[in-house]
């Protein structure tokens, strides 16, 4: 509380970038049913958005993860706290992300999904900060690339807050 929040990007211009995000999945997926990974909790809000604009078949499913000890030292191995509730044999994986940074925790999921059989696995991103990448991770669909600035709303958190704000902003230091 308190905290001054500077606007990245606005509501309209999230819900515009998320639209044609959306036309864009539903050209490569039309015909075919989308089975939606969404990583809690940041991709929530970004999920829900992007699913009501899918006009071919979709089906849902949630994982959470948290990283293991040591961020700094993180060897980007994950501790699955929630797994799927489904098995992802022969479906069209789209894995929904709120954010793309170091890429540590999206490589390490993306292995442990395609070592369960799916048919097909694709990346899509709310955000991506491509400089602060230490792992390669391929991006299918991504709404913005930014720099390197710790972002909230939409899902992103800073100590458990904002994640509610209808926007994307950084919080501005006192
Ligand atoms: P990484 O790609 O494994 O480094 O970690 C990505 C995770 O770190 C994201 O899913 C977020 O939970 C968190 N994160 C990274 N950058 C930000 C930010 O700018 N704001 C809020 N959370 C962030
Ligand atoms: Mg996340």
């Amino acid at each position: 509380m308190g905290d001054k929040i500077r606007v990245m990007f606005t509501e309209e211009e999230v819900d515009k970038r998320i639209r044609e995000v959306a036309e864009q999945i539903n050209r490569d997926y039309a015909g075919k049913q989308v089975h939606m990974i969404c990583v809690l909790k940041g991709g929530a809000f970004f999920m829900c958005e992007l699913a009501k604009r899918i006009n071919t078949d979709v089906s849902l499913d949630f994982m959470s993860v948290s990283s293991y000890g040591n961020s700094t030292k993180s060897s980007g191995a994950v501790k699955i706290v929630k797994d799927l509730d489904e098995p992802l044999q022969g479906k069209d994986v789209l894995v929904v992300e709120d954010i793309i940074d170091s890429g540590r925790t999206l490589s390490y999921l993306l292995e442990l999904i395609k070592d369960r059989k799916p048919e097909s696995v694709r990346l899509c991103t709310l955000l991506d900060k491509p400089d602060r990448r230490v792992c390669d991770v391929t991006v299918d669909y991504c709404c913005f690339q930014i720099p390197d600035e710790f972002v909230v709303g939409y899902g992103l958190d800073y100590a458990q807050k904002y994640r509610n704000l209808p926007y994307i902003g950084v919080v501005e230091p006192e």
